[in-house]
């Protein structure tokens, strides 16, 4: 039965490199769970691309003194490049602002804001907005810096938009200490006019359908409860108005005759979340369906939206976003009617990863300027992705934030992926090749070890597969490696070695039990470690087409030819 996903991964700000911590909160598990679904023969789009507008961008090409477009255009090439190496393959990874999409993402972009316009979900009216005196304009969002208001939270550094502290939405006249970013100067409220979305209106439908991902009733996963707790939170305080549109030229401009709306843009997280949809027209295009053929995975409740993302996302793709969506619906109830936007089926957000530095007791939020980043495009100039992608998984911030531990990250290689996963392919090679001519010998005189292996490993498919259903990464690797490990204990009691020079027969019937251990565990590491299973499928002689998840335990049959030995599955890390 073949069901039908688009996943995202939130858009990374075309603004800088990459790093270990973007990594492991949206782009690994998103990427571990398409390649799990397109092993189960599920049909999957997955969508990408760099989020180009709003002030984040601005910011680093005056920092940098660059034109934004190049700055974003540099950016985009360079995430893309990291994702590449690290196997995150995306079917498409545009770019908001980018020559090849920005056309129709500011199409879709401004088609989504008349839509919500005319159904009166926006409020046009005049606020005091913070003003640069000396540099002449308003700051939007990150254009101000200044200690939270919320009174248990007070930290400073937050931004104009939202705390990162608490990861709420700020908003800049209550700042405290409001500094200008541009200047430095202290900004002073002037009036301007601006678009508000009712959240307050939309509250009512966003909580019905918030409250029925708590317990869902068909079957699908409950939502992780740090998503939850904190969307229902915040409609329990009440959802104020958000301005969408913004003071700035770089961005969409908005779609209105109004004189208002001159020298105004659509708010960067008002169009970015709709560069999901856009980038999805556009590989629609790409694939020759036509653009709107995006209709049958965002307007089709038969496709399942599913959206990775970091915590500090939370508050957009939980509240924000669904409100956004449900705001162009005709009807009252949160489903909406045949043909209209459907909201996201999952939003699956993972916590920070610190970093721990030798010598020091206590783990620190990665930082750029303290120089504590490890960068995407340094880690793979000396190392293979698959280590990488596997201690992300091992350490991943599923329930709470997690540390980074570069002696650990090494252990784990060497210990693990080495000591435990590569050395039971290894262990069998010799005796397959020089006893048994690379072909797979047959299952006779099977002992109890042997029946007690295969029917464990029988078993591991379905389990692997409830937890990557559920996004429990961590347990899923888990129980894959704990395989690994069942599969040296069995292989270390039936000696092989031993047995080739007495009982060849015996032999026989122990590799030809590792070999499909060999089968089951390679196709189940897959969606983490895709370079190593690759190499084991083709020293197995799987065709690509028959290695799927139904297949993992079905096993080789005796006289299949087994391909060469594999390359080296993994490297030593000193
Ligand atoms: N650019 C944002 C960030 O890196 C994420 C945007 S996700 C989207 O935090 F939904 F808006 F696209
Ligand atoms: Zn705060």
């Amino acid at each position: 039965m073949s069901r039908r996903f688009l996943v995202t991964a939130a858009l990374p700000y075309s603004n800088g490199r990459l790093h270990v911590g973007h990594i492991a909160g949206a782009y690994l598990p998103a990427d571990t769970y398409v390649r799990y679904l397109r092993l189960r023969g599920d049909e999957v789009r997955f969508i990408c691309g760099s989020d180009d507008n709003g002030v984040a961008a601005l910011k680093s090409a005056r920092e940098e003194g660059k034109p934004v477009e190049e700055l974003t255009a540099f950016y985009n090439a360079s995430q893309r490049r990291a994702f590449d190496g690290l196997g995150v393959r995306f079917d498409i990874y545009g770019g908001t602002h980018q020559p090849d999409y920005v056309s129709l993402h500011e199409k879709l972009s401004q088609e989504f804001f008349l839509k919500i316009h005319e159904k009166g979900f926006f409020t046009k009216r005049a606020s005091k907005q913070l003003y640069d005196v000396q540099a002449g304009q308003f700051l939007p969002d990150r254009f101000v810096t200044g200690v939270c208001h919320y009174a248990d939270c007070g930290k400073p550094q937050a931004y104009g938009d939202q705390c990162e502290a608490c990861g709420r939405s700020i908003d800049p006249l209550l700042l405290k200490e409001p500094q200008s970013i541009l200047t430095g100067t202290t900004p002073e409220p002037r009036e301007t006019v601006h678009w508000y979305l009712r959240l307050d209106q939309l509250a009512p439908r966003l909580e019905k359908w918030l409250r029925a991902k708590q317990s869902p009733t068909d079957g699908s996963p409950a939502w992780r409860s740090t998503v939850l707790n904190f969307a229902l939170g915040q409609i329990g305080v009440g959802l104020p108005e958000r301005a969408m549109t913004r003071d700035m030229t770089w961005g969409v401009p908005l779609p209105l005759e109004d004189p208002d709306a001159a020298g105004k843009v659509l708010y960067v997280w008002f169009d970015a979340p709709i560069g999901y949809v856009s980038f999805t027209a556009a590989l629609c295009e790409r694939l020759g369906e036509g653009w709107k053929a995006y209709e049958r995975w965002w307007k089709d409740p038969a496709c399942r939206i599913v959206h990775f993302i970091g915590e500090d996302n939370t508050v957009f793709h939980a509240l924000t976003w669904p409100a956004m969506l449900l705001a162009t619906h005709e009807g009252e109830t949160p489903e909406g009617r045949p043909g209209e936007y459907q909201l996201p089926w999952q939003v699956v957000a993972n916590a920070f990863v610190n970093i721990k530095i030798a010598g020091k007791a206590e783990e620190e939020k990665i930082s750029k300027s303290r120089g504590t980043a490890i960068w995407i495009e340094d880690y793979l100039k000396d190392h293979d992705p698959d280590p990488l992608r596997y201690y992300l998984t091992a350490i991943a911030p599923e329930a709470q934030r997690t540390a980074w531990d570069s002696e650990a990250f090494v252990e784990r290689n060497n210990a693990e992926l080495i000591a435990t996963l590569g050395n039971f392919i290894n262990r069998w090679q010799k005796i397959v090749s020089e006893d048994f001519g690379r072909k797979v010998p047959p299952l006779v005189n099977a002992a109890e070890e042997n029946r007690a292996l295969l029917a464990e490993l029988a078993a591991l498919p379905a389990a692997v597969g409830d937890d990557l259903e559920a996004f429990r990464f961590k347990t899923a690797l888990g129980r894959v490696m704990d395989g690994f490990r069942a599969a040296n204990r069995y292989i270390d009691v039936r000696a092989p070695w031993k047995s080739r020079k007495s009982d060849l027969a015996q032999c026989g019937a122990t590799i030809n039990v590792c070999i499909q251990a060999a089968k089951t565990l390679g196709i189940l590491m897959t969606p983490f470690l895709p370079f190593a299973a690759e190499k084991l499928r083709a020293s197995l002689n799987v065709p690509e087409a028959e290695w799927t998840w139904a297949a993992a335990a079905v096993p080789l049959p005796a006289g299949h030819v087994l391909g060469p030995q594999p390359e080296v599955l993994f490297r030593k890390i000193e």
